[in-house]
This record gives C-alpha cells, structure tokens and sequence, in this order.
C-alpha cells in the first residue's frame, strides 16, 4: 500500500473514532440531532436495507439514550404492568428482538417484537417494502420474516441478562407479538408453540390474526375461528406453571379491514373468552385518499402511515364502544405527533403504538410525540392519560364529557 493511502486511512480511521467518541459522549438532545440527521441518507436507500441498518445500530448501541424523566401525567398502569409513557414501538420493527435494551433507550414506554412464528422463514422475496414519501406512508409485504422462536428466545434471554448487568438500561414492558408460518395448516398450534416458547419473556402477549400478508391469517378473526383459537392459546398459557405474577396477559391484534359484524364478533369473543386487551390496528389493503394517486399503490401489501390514521382510529373508536370500555385498547396505525396519540387516547386507547413515522423520521420523533401528548393532556384540563381515555364516548364513560376531570376537584382533595 502506498504512503498516501496509508495515511488516509489512518486519518479516517482517527477521524471516525473522534466523530464516534463525540457521539457517545454527547448530551441526548445532540445524540437525537445526529441520528436523526443521517435520517435523509437511510431514506435514499433501499427501504428495507435501511431498516436493517436501523436494527443493527440499535443492537450495537448506537442509538441515543434517552435518560430523561417522562412528564408525571404520561405515566400509566394498563393491564397491571407500569409504563412510564404510553407510547410504543409497534411490531414488524425489531422482529428477532436483536435490539430491544436499544430500542428501549429510545425513550419508547413499551417494545414489542415479533411477529414471530415457530420455525425460521425467508417471508416473501423482495422488492417486499415500498415507501411514498410525499404522504410519509409505507407499503410492505414482508410476510413474516424472521429467526423462529428458538433463536429469539436465545435473544430475549441476552437482553434480560444484560437487563441484570447493567442497571442503567432503560427497562419498560416487552410485548412479544405471535405469528404462524406460512406452510402451517394448524394456526393454532403455531401460536400455541410460540407461547410455548416464549411467554416466560413476555410483558404481554400478541396473537396477530391481521397481517395481510400471510394467506389466510385474517380468517382467524372469523367468530368461530377466534373464540376456538383464543381457548386453545388462553388454555396453554394457563397449564403453564407461573409465578405468584401470573401469566402475561393476552391482546388479539386486530386489521381496520373489519366489517360491522366482524367488530361486533371480535368484541363478544375478546369479552367472552377473557382476553386481556386488543391492538387496534395492523395495516390496511385499502388505499385511501390519495395514495392511490401513487405507483406504490399497486404494490401487493399492507399500507401504513398517517393514510392509516382516519381508518385505524374509527375502528378503535367501534371497539371501544362495542366492548363497553371494559377491555384495555392499545391504538395503533397512522401516529405520527402527539396530537395523533391523544386522539387514539381520547378514542379509547389505553396505549399507543406507532412504527412508520419512527421509520421516517428516527429518534427524535419520540421526545416530540411525548412532549405534545403531554401539552395536549395540560390543555384540556386531563392530569393523566388514564382521565383522557375515552374521553369521546362520555356516555360509556359514565357521563363524564370531554375535558372534564375524572378525579376529585382541587376543593376535595384540600378537604
Ligand atoms: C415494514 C412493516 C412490518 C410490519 N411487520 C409487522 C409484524 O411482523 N407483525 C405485526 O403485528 N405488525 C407488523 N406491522 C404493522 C405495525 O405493527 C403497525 O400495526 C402498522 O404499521 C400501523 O402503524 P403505523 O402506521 O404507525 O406504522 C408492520 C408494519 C410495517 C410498516
């Protein structure tokens, strides 16, 4: 190698340990910037390559940590489990669960990975994720990609070691999200098999019956085929031997695509065979408002991204509705500020999740969605996300109109 090589690599080298050194050293407002700044170059790439770039950063510990408090009025208790904000990364993200004590220094209240099915898959081959980036929304038709449960449950059990090691890693509830593969003909023995594996890992539970891209998989929410496929997997957690805790808890994720008496099933099941809450939702086939204007359009996959947010939050409305306030919702699809989390909240989410806003804009956009939710919450007279939720149905909520406080006036209190 010649001189002049030499040096230059040399001085790259030197260069980049300093510009890394810096980074690691910076305040986390800085770290946010400088992350987020690389956000236009990951966006030139290939999407998927770029969400692979993503995970692997954040399994490395190259995200910013998040090391400030949460504002008091986003802390929550949903389903007997502590989350010092409601604000989750969704599934799809983090699927073999490679980066979750990064992910969780995000500043994310809650994880979720997954979907992941018993035995290893390739998924569906690519080109398999599309962006639009004038509506900031995604198309993908990944189809379950992932490691299989035997390596993710090696994973989780590295992140709860390191969780041990290393006290300063930011620890919010887990949710491990359940999928079957592609060429299984007994779904409820892939998800019961996951369970199997994995629930010892688990905050909470996901059966995911709503991804578009596995044929047949939506079938499931059907009347008959949920209530035989939520016994079955309700029955295997509880035989499992469980700690004076008990069991994690259940959620069924939903699609929007859901008819009238789809809804209307899907609430009499969740209320009738004990599930303990539901995500609403998972992606659309449909292509509303103006993303049909785009070639993306016609790609074969789920559509997800603030197109997603009319949609997603009507159904969660309904749902709210048909199960009378009694099941914990967690609201997903479409949330790209805070102002989109309080209306999921307001609608009649207990927790709020998002994926392709974080994918557009990277870590900054979660201080932001918190800071906003956190005014919104100040505005309208709520002192926690617990007094807003369903704030738009008073009449289940027991007469309680919008903005009114759930809690004792301050004359009460003082008494
Ligand atoms: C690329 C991609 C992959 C996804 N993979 C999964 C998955 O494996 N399991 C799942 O339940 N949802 C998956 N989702 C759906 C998201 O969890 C979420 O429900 C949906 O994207 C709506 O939220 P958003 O508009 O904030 O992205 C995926 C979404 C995207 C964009």
């Amino acid at each position: 190698m010649s001189k002049l090589i030499k040096r230059t690599v040399l001085l790259g080298a030197v260069a980049a340990s300093g510009a890394a050194a810096f980074y690691l050293t910076a305040d986390t407002d800085t770290q946010m910037e400088i992350a987020s700044s690389t956000g236009p170059l990951l966006r030139m790439l290939d999407p998927e390559l770029s969400h692979i770039i993503g995970i692997q950063a954040a399994a490395r510990g190259l995200l910013p940590r998040d090391t400030r408090p949460d504002p008091p009025s986003l802390h929550t208790k949903v389903f007997g489990l502590e989350f010092s904000n409601p604000l989750g990364l969704a599934a799809g993200f983090d699927k073999n669960a490679e980066a979750v004590a990064g992910l969780m220094g995000l500043g994310f209240g809650f994880v979720e990975v997954g979907s992941i099915t018993p035995r290893p898959q390739p998924g569906n081959p690519p080109p398999r994720v599309f962006r639009i980036p004038e509506l900031k929304a995604t198309i993908n038709r990944y189809g379950f990609n992932n490691l299989g449960a035997d390596a993710v449950q090696d994973h989780l059990a590295e992140f709860e070691k390191k969780v041990l090691q290393d006290p300063s890693i930011k620890r919010g509830p887990l949710g491990v999200n359940l999928g079957k593969n592609k060429s299984s003909k007994d779904a409820s023995q892939d998800y019961c098999i996951g369970l199997t594996r994995l629930a010892q890992h688990a905050d909470y539970l996901v059966v995911n019956v709503s991804s578009p891209n596995t044929p047949g998989l939506r079938a499931l929410q059907g009347r008959k085929e949920l209530e035989a496929l939520v016994k079955q997997v309700k029955g295997t957690r509880d035989r499992m031997l469980w700690g004076p805790g008990g069991p994690p808890p259940l959620l069924i994720k939903v699609a929007p695509d859901l008819s009238e008496p789809d809804k209307r099933d899907i609430a009499a099941v969740a209320l009738n065979c004990g599930v303990d809450g539901l995500i609403v939702s998972n992606t659309t086939i449909q292509r509303p408002g103006r993303v049909a204007e785009f070639p993306a359009a016609q790609e074969a996959g789920g559509l997800s991204g603030p197109p997603l947010l009319e949609l997603s939050t009507s159904v969660l409305s309904d749902m709210y509705r048909l199960t009378g306030g009694r099941l914990p919702l967690v609201g997903c699809g479409g949330v790209s500020s805070g102002e989109d989390a309080y209306r999921k909240i307001r609608a009649g989410a207990s927790l709020v999740q998002l994926y392709t806003a974080f994918a557009y804009e990277g870590p900054t956009l979660i201080p932001r969605v918190k800071r906003e939710l956190a005014e919104c919450l100040d505005r309208d007279g709520f002192r926690s996300v617990a007094e807003a939720v369903g704030a738009d149905h008073p009449d289940i909520r027991g007469g309680s109109g919008p903005g009114t406080r759930k809690t004792s006036p301050s004359w009460f209190r003082w008494w």
